[in-house]
């Protein structure tokens, strides 16, 4: 994941810093809790990484951008860690190359929760120190950590799924059944009436700088989908030959499914009886057609809606919608959207992709060092996704967030919300 800057406009007590840092930290090892060691070692594929190296790399975050800077008689905990747990940071040095970080058996998981430890028993007496000094310079950049590994943990979910999903013997994450879901309601169509709008982060409590700056945006008159595509929406386009019609299709993404050779969403399956079932964190389920759609490409979700005779939403449109909307946290699989009043799934189900390029803010100025460094050099090539899913942790989502991931990208809990002109 990448890294951006806080912005943070007061600075909470020590305690409560310190507070959040055990419960975050202790968050991260309660969702490698359910898996073996042989488990958190493997890597299914270049964009996913092994649970084991989202543990160190999380942890290595903290000595690299913390300890380091400002830990009297710094030491590293292992000097070879520095490399083998840098995700991108050029500016701090080499890296080891994603596509083979599950090729480091060695440190081996023992080892790494000795790091965690190690790092949360240094982390915890910085921030005893309660001097206002301290507090200026430390308290930033643990939030931002702590954001930071809130990322990885959302990360760690669905980068898990994907392994899990490997096996022939699909395997669950929780061993916990799925409850069919309730109904959805009908999906209604809610009017906006748009007009010079402000967009980005209002400066009340953190953000990421690609938030920023806030600033004016006209929005037409639009409407929006009162809840997101479910299943069984989805499959009446799979079943009308939508993924071999060329006509609902960016010329990329046909290009994208033809050379797959692709039918239906990721984990989807369609058994010789005709069945069709989801791989999930709790294994493989029946389709359930009142659940929202997910793992959808931008690819996907556009051909659907150009199916539908709607659009993707603009990220501008979605946060002025949002204004208002409430910030839900998810459990480990989207669910139905039960209640027909009003703006429903607008966070904790699926993150929803939208129409808008990944571009900086008018205004957007990159950071000067190593933690800025990745600020504005991702913003090409990636489309917007809003909300927040089911993989979110608690206190991580709010309006103005911006996801990103490329058009092609299906692994990561990812669904779609309409939009169309008035
Ligand atoms: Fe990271």
């Amino acid at each position: 994941m990448d890294m951006r800057l806080p912005q943070q406009t007061t600075t909470p007590p020590s305690e409560l810093v310190g507070a959040r840092y055990a419960q975050v930290r202790a968050h991260t090892l309660a969702l490698a809790a359910p898996l073996s060691d042989e488990d958190c070692g493997a890597q299914s594929m270049p964009d996913a990484s092994p649970i084991k190296w989202h543990l160190a790399h999380t942890t290595w975050f903290f000595e690299t951008f913390i300890l380091e800077r400002l830990e009297p008689d710094f030491a590293p905990f292992h000097p070879a860690f520095r490399v083998l747990f840098n995700s991108y940071y050029n500016g701090v040095g080499d890296k080891h190359p994603r596509a083979q970080r599950g090729l480091l058996t060695r440190p081996a998981m023992d080892q790494v929760r000795a790091y965690r430890a190690n790092v949360d028993a240094r982390m915890m007496k910085l921030l005893a120190d309660t001097t206002a000094a301290a507090r200026e310079l430390l308290h930033p950049l643990v939030t931002l950590g702590l954001q930071h590994e809130q990322q990885h943990q959302e990360l760690m979910l669905t980068d898990v799924k994907h392994l899990l999903a490997q096996s022939a013997l699909l395997p669950e994450y929780v061993d916990a059944p799925l409850p069919p879901a309730s109904a959805a309601a009908p999906l209604a169509w809610l009017a906006f009436d748009g007009g010079l709008t402000d967009i980005g982060h209002d400066g009340a409590g953190f953000c990421f700088d690609n938030e920023l700056p806030r600033h004016k945006q006209y929005v037409a008159p639009f409407q929006l989908a009162s809840r997101l595509v479910t299943n069984g929406e989805y499959l009446a386009f799979v079943a009308a030959g939508g993924y071999f019609n060329a006509a609902h299709w960016l010329a990329e993404g046909w290009d994208w499914v033809r050379a797959q050779g692709l039918k239906y969403p990721f984990y989807w399956r369609q058994d010789e009886q005709g069945a069709w079932t989801e791989f999930t964190l709790h294994g493989e389920q029946p389709l359930d057609s009142h659940r929202p759609v997910t793992h959808l490409s931008l690819f996907e979700a556009d051909a659907y809606a150009q199916w539908a005779g709607a659009r993707l939403p603009t990220e501008a449109e979605w946060e002025y919608a949002a204004a208002h909307a409430a910030i839900d946290t998810g459990t480990l699989h989207p669910a139905a959207a039960t209640d027909g009043a009003g703006l429903q799934q607008m966070f904790g189900q699926c993150w929803q992709w939208t129409s808008s390029s990944y571009a900086p803010y008018p205004g957007f100025q990159v950071a000067p060092g190593a933690l800025g460094e990745y600020n504005g050099k991702f913003m090409l090539n990636q489309y917007v996704l809003r909300g927040s899913s089911c993989a979110t942790p608690a206190g991580h989502a709010r309006a103005s967030y911006r996801n990103f991931f490329p058009a092609g990208a299906r692994w990561q809990f990812t669904g779609l919300r309409l939009a169309r002109q008035p």
